[in-house]
């Protein structure tokens, strides 16, 4: 695949079915993106899972065609991308590694080495000329770990954005960009929305005609789309008006609330996605949340306590710094229901939220006082729209 007459693709599709970094559920497999600019200098942008060295190195092989690589350029040091370096390495004795002064202290950790006879170190606004190519370096702190840098090309216009911009999904399976971006951006990169907004305005003034991600598609049109979605996510801003009802239930009864609650907001045009966090993707749960402007908690007291699936999801949220949205609990207990309590005091350091002033009480199932106090909830939800 070529993205320009010089720069090439030699990325690799994973289908192995494994969760991606030990807790994402990837059902369309996961692409690891490299390519190649070929010009007087040859750089090679980024190396592939270690699962995959072989094929990779074969694609590079064809790409190159007998000619040797000047540099490999590393980005990110996750093993995603940064496997195959010393394979790589070992492979072309004559090659030196560009990257950031934190990636060399990973490559010591990581392989042993850290390539002090065989490198160039860049830092912001580190220029790198391959002849016509002329690639201007960013540092990305935390988008996604501290080393990683991103890559300008100034020749062919083009922004190699390391993790940015990337989604869950090999490039051999068709599928829609946004759900499974959002879902890798909130799951991954989540908590460093500062850092996101921080890169997007570096990168502000350079004229970006392509993004080349470590994942994902190669965006080449529409992107003030991409990029006004990442200012989104980043601002922590709600991307769609509804109602995400996420609940945990033990027998049941929570669930018939949350399902109830679904309805009567329907009635009244709202949109709402309802995830029982004991069967769903939790992480499609928690991009939910972040994407929506409205959330409710639907919880059984368990062990004086939350339901785990429920604490779980509460975790994943403030840990991805959860913020500026509106929250309602329902919770359940048979003989001291205290959820909502628990639920309120974990989200107590999150920013910007505002809690409804109805909260369901059930004692064990649904009677005649919830379903006014559920029809409460959602008059509620509907007025903070
Ligand atoms: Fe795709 Fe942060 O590695």
């Amino acid at each position: 695949m070529g993205i320009s007459k010089d720069i090439k693709y030699i990325g690799v599709n994973d289908h192995r079915g494994e969760l991606f970094e030990g807790q994402y559920v990837v059902p369309n497999g996961m692409a690891y993106n490299s390519y190649v600019i070929l010009d007087e200098k040859i750089a090679v942008m980024d190396t592939v899972d270690i699962n995959f060295t072989e094929e990779w190195l074969g694609k590079l092989e064809l790409v190159l065609s007998g000619k040797k690589p000047d540099y490999l350029i590393v980005q990110h040091m996750e093993p995603d991308h940064s496997a195959s370096v010393a394979v790589f390495m070992e492979k072309y004795p004559e090659a030196v590694v560009v990257a950031s002064t934190k990636a060399f202290a990973m490559m010591k950790n990581f392989f042993g080495r850290d390539y002090a006879e065989r490198r160039v170190v860049v830092a912001d606004g580190s220029i790198l000329s391959l002849g016509k190519h002329e690639l201007t370096f960013f540092t990305a702190m935390m988008v996604h770990w501290p080393e990683v840098i991103v890559t300008y090309d100034t020749t062919d216009k083009v922004l190699f954005s390391a993790d940015a911009f990337g989604k869950f999904g090999a490039l051999d399976i068709e599928d829609d960009w946004v759900s499974e971006a959002r879902r890798y951006y909130i799951g991954i990169v989540g908590r460093y929305g500062q850092q996101v907004q921080s890169l997007l305005q570096k990168v502000a003034g350079c004229d970006i005609q392509t993004i080349c991600p470590l994942h994902g598609p190669v965006l080449s049109e529409n992107l003030g789309y991409y990029i006004g979605l990442y200012q989104t996510w980043a601002a922590y801003e709600p991307e769609k008006s509804g109602v995400v009802i996420a609940y945990a239930t033990i027998y049941g009864n929570t669930g018939k609330a949350a399902k109830l609650l679904a309805e009567k907001l329907r009635e009244k045009g709202c949109e709402v996605v309802l995830h029982n966090l004991a069967c769903c993707d939790m992480h499609k749960a928690v991009a939910d949340a972040f994407c929506y402007d409205r959330l409710v908690l639907a919880s059984s007291t368990y062990n004086a306590d939350v339901f785990p699936f429920m604490k779980t999801f509460i975790q994943h949220l403030t840990e991805r710094l959860f913020q500026n949205r509106k929250v309602g609990f329902i919770e359940n207990g048979s003989w001291a229901p205290l959820s909502s309590r628990v639920m309120r005091k974990m989200l107590e350091n999150s920013k910007n939220l505002t809690f409804m002033d109805t909260t369901v009480k059930i004692f064990s199932a649904i009677k005649g006082e919830n379903i006014t106090e559920i029809e409460s909830l959602a008059e509620e939800l509907m007025k903070v729209e």
